[in-house]
């Protein structure tokens, strides 16, 4: 989420006062909030739901098996009661929740449900990624990934307080952690092999795995604040970069504790999706989601002066930053098989400014965008473009994007591609034919 929270107190805080206070950058937040920006739906030669699936807030794209990867919550009404990154706090939706693993297969454009195994509790389910186990050597030429998944669990001690009927001030009402599961490509089960989690792992939105590693995670806090007024400041302010993103390592074969963490990159502003670039590299992506900036860089072992860590730790070094105009989520990283389009896509709001009045309720609508950015390989510039746009009556919000490209042999030389879109409070993955 997406940045989810946006806005909560968005209007609660008079947009004059900023405007006098923080000058130049409102005309900016103006545009990325979609203040002015009416929604437009649209029109393609072909749109698909995959109904199977529920509330899906990311998509992971995994290149060596060409499937795509996503972790639901089935039901909204559970997603619309707890869920942490959106300050929704009442546990019983805890009890209502069904979280649930799919796997997309792209040839076919429909999706299977993973069932996962030796787990037993919550699965509220957020960011997600996936990485080949290179390790995994049978005869019958199968092929097994890890799965990486976000768990927004509540904090044990706030629900014992609240069960007790004792003070839960001051007491973090979630304690998310990440999972780690094993799945053999083409079965129907992943198998649950640990959970990480560190107190560096506050407000976990969206994690990677580094190194081709499930040990190594790169996992972004989304927020500095949990809940109140202080965090709608946050989202509001793009002065406030006061979020971190959190490298954790584990002991290969250890099923709990062993994590050591360390910080890979601090002070940026509301820190939120990550992805891998291209293939095969180590370039990676973090969203600013609400001041709508993609900042690209590498993961580099962290220097020995770095305050943060011992010599084995990782960080981001950033190269670049790209804008766009609206809050952006989770970036992927789209591989041009049959030319030179390869670019980033990147899932956002078109009118964020709007979440304050929609993100409690069943029935709101939550128009979206899907950017798709090239860099010109002539001319160095950033091509960018809108891939999918949406009034909300196809898809509620979008936080996760997928393309896959379509042989231009199949479209009269056309150059098409299959975009998969998910949003946090979407109903479904919906799959839109687009051009590129
Ligand atoms: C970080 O990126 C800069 C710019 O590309 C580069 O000059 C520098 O060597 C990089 N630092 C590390 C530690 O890789």
């Amino acid at each position: 989420m997406a940045r989810a929270a946006l806005l909560v107190g968005l209007l609660s805080v008079p947009l004059g006062y900023i405007a006098t206070t923080y000058g130049p950058g409102i005309a900016r937040g103006v545009t990325v909030l979609g203040i002015t920006r009416t929604p437009v739906a649209g029109v393609y030669e072909s749109v698909v739901t995959l109904e199977e699936t529920g509330v899906c807030e990311d998509l992971a794209y995994h290149a060596d098996s060409g499937l795509i990867f996503t972790a639901c919550e089935q039901s909204l009404e559970s997603r619309l009661s707890w869920f942490p990154p959106l300050v929704h706090f009442d546990t019983a939706g805890v009890d209502k929740s069904e979280g649930a693993l799919f796997v997309i297969d792209p040839k076919t454009r429909t999706a299977e449900r993973v069932n996962i195994v030796h787990y037993k509790g919550p699965f509220i389910t957020h960011g997600i990624d996936v990485v080949t186990d290179t390790e995994w050597d049978k005869d019958d030429g199968s092929s097994a990934v890890y799965i990486i998944a976000i768990n927004h669990l509540p904090n044990p001690h706030y629900l014992s307080a609240l069960a007790k009927g004792a003070s839960t001030a001051g007491i973090p009402k979630a304690r998310s952690q990440i999972e780690v599961l094993h799945y053999i490509i083409g079965s129907s089960i992943a198998r649950h092999m640990r959970s990480v989690w560190d107190p560096a792992v506050v407000t976990p939105n969206d994690v990677v795995a580094v190194g081709g590693s499930p040990n190594e995670l790169l996992v972004t806090n989304d927020h500095f604040h949990r809940e109140g007024r202080l965090r709608s400041v946050e989202e509001l302010w793009f002065g406030a970069a006061w979020t971190s993103t959190v490298y954790l390592r584990t002991v290969p074969g250890k099923e709990v504790g062993g994590v050591t963490a360390s910080v890979a990159t601090e002070k940026l502003h509301n820190n939120n999706g990550i992805g891998h670039g291209r293939p095969g590299t180590s370039e990676i992506a973090i969203t600013s989601c609400a001041s709508g900036r993609l900042r690209l860089g590498n993961v580099v072992k962290a220097s020995s002066s770095s305050s943060s860590s011992s010599s084995s730790a990782k960080v981001v070094n950033f190269t670049e930053v790209v804008e766009f105009d609206s809050v952006i989520d989770n970036p992927s990283y789209f591989s041009d098989p049959y030319g030179d389009l390869s670019g980033w896509i990147l899932p956002g709001l078109s009118r964020a400014v709007d979440l304050k009045k929609t993100f409690g309720d069943p029935a709101g609508v939550d128009p979206s965008i899907v950017w798709y950015a090239r860099k010109d390989t002539r001319t160095g510039e950033w091509v960018k473009k809108v891939l999918f746009e949406d009034d909300g009556s196809r898809i509620r919000s979008a936080s996760g994007a997928v393309l896959v490209a379509i042989d231009p042999k199949e479209e009269g030389g056309k150059r098409k591609g299959w975009l998969y879109v998910t949003g946090f409070v979407s109903s479904h993955v919906i799959v839109v034919k687009v051009d590129l």
